[in-house]
Order: structure tokens, then C-alpha cells, then sequence
């Protein structure tokens, strides 16, 4: 479909057509990883709904920057082909986070504007880490094929309705989004307050999950709600350089995970107070 943006002439109109490709590219990944989640790749489902919902974050971002340009979301279905096995679904999950990366540093090329430029840099590290995740996952299954479950005959009739239901499900969901991003669309490029949080939330189950697995119990301080943000996130880069600076021998598997929270905060450093 391309740009449909009204009155959006030049390099905002090119800039639009790319990020309706990742938009679309986010699309894509989502309907696939969930559908991996759901069927073949089960075993892992819950590691790929988490990685899922990096995605629907990404959608979220791009699709706003795009409003905000002018532009209207390209929400078209991509397809998904069918996956018989756990390892042709992790391998295909794999080839996508080759190919967003790839994709975004092209793009990157192009759009090299704040702060459009560091939403697309913020993405392409989740997918770093997606590519990482993916590539463990499938190497822990040692090539052994996963079982299918295969439906029984009496099934029949009832797929047609449950089919029916996520058909429709579906649906309603993108209509809803399409009216957020569109109707409602009152954010700032790139991520709001709640955003925010939701990155903090997430480093802080990344560290806290590492101190269950040393047998630490996490504490929780008192809640200072006027602390500024802005020194705080000086703060806590620092704090990861000393944690990063002690993994690097005690515990070299963390430090992708300290990088990744480093880049984030980084990011976030740029962003409005
Ligand atoms: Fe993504
Ligand atoms: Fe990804
Ligand atoms: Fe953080």
C-alpha cells in the first residue's frame, strides 16, 4: 500500500514507506512467533510470547511515529506458512531477526534524523537480543524434531467455529489499534512516560531473576516519586557499569543482558524529562 499520508510530500513521504516496512515487518514476526508459541514450539512458548511482546511494543512505536509524520499505519495481514517442526520454527524465528536487523540498518541509512534515528537504534537492540535468544533456544533442542499434535477426526466441525472466533478476534484487535493510533494519537515520537516504566519493570526482572537463580531475595525500597528522572538514569548507568564491570569475570553470561539494559537507558537518556 505504500504511503498514504495526506499532504506528506519528499523525504517524509520515503521516510514514511520505510517505516511502514518495519511496521509491517513487526507484523510480521508477531503473527508468527505467537503462532510458534502456540503449536509447535510450545516447549518454549512462554520465552517466545516474551519475545512477542518486544515486538508489539516496536509496532506500537513505529506506528505512532508514522501518525505523528502524517502517515497512516499500514496494518495489512501478512500470512503465515505453515511450520510442521519446533526446529523449522526457531530456525525461521531465527532467519527474522537476521532480516529486521539488516532491515533496520538499511533503513537507518536513510533516516538519520532525531529522534526517529534513536527509536530505530532502541528497537534494533531487542532484536539483537531476540536473534541471541532465538539462536539458544535452538541449539537446546540438539535437532531432535518436536511432536505435532495432530487433531482428531471429531475435531472438525469445532475448528471451523474456534477458527471463526480468533478470525474475529483478530479483527476487532486491529480496529481497535488502527482507531488508537490514528483517532487517538496524542503521543510524543517515541516512548512515553508509561513506556518508560515498562523498560525499568523489564530490567528490573532481568537482574531480579539472576539474583533468585543466585538465591538473593529482591528487596523493594520506599517509592520516591519526585526523584528527578533525568540524574536517576545517570545513576543507574553508573550502577551498571560497576555490575557489568564485576560480571565480565564473575558471571559472563549476564553482561548481554547489562548491555542491553545499557543501551536502553542510554537511550532513554535522550528522551524528554
Ligand atoms: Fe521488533
Ligand atoms: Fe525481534
Ligand atoms: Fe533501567
Amino acid at each position: 500500500m505504500g504511503c498514504r499520508g495526506l499532504g506528506v510530500d519528499g523525504p517524509d513521504r520515503r521516510t514514511i514507506e520505510l517505516l511502514n516496512e518495519d511496521l509491517f515487518g513487526e507484523h510480521d514476526a508477531i503473527v508468527y512467533y505467537l503462532t510458534h508459541a502456540w503449536t509447535v514450539a510450545r516447549r518454549y512458548g512462554r520465552d517466545i510470547l516474551d519475545i512477542a511482546y518486544d515486538e508489539m511494543r516496536h509496532f506500537k512505536w513505529l506506528a505512532h511515529a508514522i501518525a505523528q509524520m502524517g502517515g497512516v499505519p499500514d496494518l495489512k495481514t501478512p500470512s503465515v506458512a505453515p511450520v510442521t517442526t519446533l526446529q523449522a520454527a526457531l530456525q525461521k524465528d531465527v532467519d527474522a531477526e537476521i532480516h529486521a536487523i539488516d532491515q533496520y540498518r538499511d533503513h537507518m541509512e536513510v533516516i538519520s534524523r532525531a529522534p526517529l534515528r534513536g527509536l530505530l537504534e532502541r528497537i534494533v537492540v531487542d532484536e539483537q537480543a531476540h536473534l541471541r535468544h532465538f539462536q539458544e533456544l535452538l541449539d537446546s533442542t540438539h535437532g531432535e524434531p518436536d511432536e505435532v499434535d495432530r487433531p482428531a477426526a471429531e475435531v472438525g466441525g469445532v475448528a471451523a467455529h474456534l477458527q471463526n472466533s480468533v478470525g474475529q478476534e483478530y479483527q476487532q484487535m486491529m480496529a481497535y489499534l488502527m482507531k488508537s493510533f490514528v483517532e487517538d494519537h496524542g503521543r510524543r515520537m517515541g516512548l512515553d512516560m508509561e513506556e518508560r516504566s515498562i523498560d525499568e519493570m523489564r530490567h528490573m526482572g532481568w537482574i531480579a531473576k539472576q539474583m533468585g537463580v543466585m538465591g538473593l531475595q529482591p528487596q523493594f525500597p520506599p517509592v520516591d516519586a519526585e526523584a528527578a528522572i533525568a540524574p536517576g538514569e545517570q545513576r543507574e548507568q553508573a550502577l551498571y557499569q560497576d555490575v557489568r564491570a564485576w560480571a565480565v569475570d564473575a558471571l559472563p553470561t549476564l553482561v548481554p543482558t547489562i548491555d542491553r539494559i545499557l543501551a536502553q537507558e542510554q537511550y532513554h537518556a535522550t528522551l524528554q524529562p
